[in-house]
């Protein structure tokens, strides 16, 4: 087999700073946009964010439409609403207003409205077909408001695809957001848990990202266009996946503590930008992969902060309490970096052992979980070791990230992994 022997850094522009939403007219101007479409959730409808968009994309003179019936988990039935609706409205340009939900149908509208084609065409397989996007879409300009998905700056949508109940996406680089606005104000008002899931979440992408299997031993694509967004950890996605790790962990518990703290929450919101470059381009694996199926299968758990009467365990939520015995699982392919990464977290490792890097990695992510308020493990959201061979089954399909692993993760070796995510301290 012949291994990759090329990486690539894609990534979105950002523009970082409290206030910088005022500027979205003049951004969608920039990209000759003269009619959009935003789209946003049905709670941030009436929210201050989106109507500092609306405004300033007036004020530009830009003809602009509102679609706020983003679905808090996307599936297949919402994308293909936005895509209908942005088939409709005949737009030169997008704008996505909200958390990773928005900014995924967004780039599903633009996508199919631009190159039309059934839905399963662009879907990754082995649940579609997993084509190449055949050229450029249109200007999407993505404003995040929770701080946690990155999506502002990959080329990933993820949705529910609800015949198969299995949580897949579209992976392109031709997908990404020309430009991420990412302001610090709109994250103000985040409700604890949720700034605790979405600041987990990035921890993890920037965890997963750096000790992802090496670009340079996954197999060399038959053509350019076939090499994936999700390359394997590389030199460039090292940088902001390390980056991240160091700015979340001496951050994240301060925003928690006090959400008044401008600075700290600035950081983790910068942070999740930095995350994101360092997954779009190196890839996530295991806790991603086994995330899906705990939240799909969720039966009566009630996370605070969220909107009531939604059983749910939030994204970040479901993939950080796997996030602990992964790194033990993964720490024997390349101890050193996952100790590396122990130390971005702050942990003293100059007399560490490399055969306890996993544990010690493991140590750093429940201690931060804790500091937050995770709950203790799948049994406390809801599982029990009856529910492992399901969760097993669920994450086989997500070849897509958990083939990155640095160690190949048999059903055997998942359901261990599930098994000892049950319960963590
Ligand atoms: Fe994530």
């Amino acid at each position: 087999m012949k291994l990759e022997t090329a990486f690539s850094m894609d990534t979105s522009s950002i523009k970082f700073g409290p206030g910088v939403i005022q500027e979205v007219g003049w951004d969608m101007e920039e990209q000759g946009a003269t009619r959009v479409m935003v789209v946003t959730d049905p709670n941030l409808a009436e929210s201050e964010p989106v109507s500092v968009v609306l405004e300033s994309l007036q004020k530009s003179d830009i003809d602009t439409v509102l679609f706020d019936q983003t679905a808090v988990e996307p599936t297949d039935i919402s994308f293909k609403e936005a895509i209908k609706f942005a088939e409709d409205g005949k737009f030169d340009g997008f704008v996505a207003v909200g958390g990773g939900s928005s900014m995924d149908t967004a780039k599903a509208a633009n996508l199919y409205s631009t190159y039309p084609a059934d839905f399963m065409t662009y879907v990754n397989p082995p649940i579609g077909e997993g084509k190449p996007i055949p050229g450029p879409l249109k200007p999407l300009v993505a404003v995040p408001t929770t701080a946690g998905t990155g999506s502002e700056t990959t080329g990933v949508a993820i949705f529910d695809y609800m015949e198969m109940q299995a949580k897949t996406g579209i992976a392109h680089r031709a997908l990404r957001p020309v430009k991420g606005i990412v302001d610090p104000n709109n994250t103000r008002s985040l409700p604890k848990m949720v700034a605790a899931c979405t600041g987990l979440d990035q921890l993890t992408h920037a965890l997963e990202s750096l000790t992802a299997l090496p670009y340079n031993r996954r197999p060399a694509p038959d053509h350019p266009k076939m090499r994936p967004a999700y390359q394997g950890s590389n030199p460039i996605s090292h940088v902001w996946a390390s980056q991240a790790i160091e700015m979340i962990s001496q951050n994240l518990v301060r925003v928690i503590e006090d959400p008044s703290d401008d600075e700290a929450r600035g950081e983790v919101l910068l942070a999740a930008s930095y995350a994101g470059i360092g997954f779009g381009n190196g890839g996530l694996h295991l806790a991603h992969g086994m995330s899906y199926p705990v939240s799909g299968m969720v039966r009566d758990y009630l996370p605070e902060g969220y909107p009531p009467g939604h059983p749910l365990v939030p994204h970040g939520m479901a993939v950080v309490l796997n996030a602990p015995a992964v790194f033990r699982f993964t720490a024997p392919a390349n101890p050193e970096i996952h100790l590396y990464a122990a130390k971005l977290m702050g942990v003293d490792v100059s007399d560490a052992k490399p055969e306890d890097a996993g544990e010690i990695l493991a140590g750093a992510v429940i201690d931060l979980m804790r500091k937050v308020g995770m709950p203790n493990g799948l049994a406390a959201v809801g599982f029990s070791s009856d529910d492992v061979d399901k969760l097993v089954e669920g994450t086989l399909p997500q070849h897509r990230v958990t083939k990155l692993s640095p160690r190949p993760a048999s059903p055997e070796d998942l359901k261990q992994l599930f098994l000892d995510s049950l319960i963590l301290w």
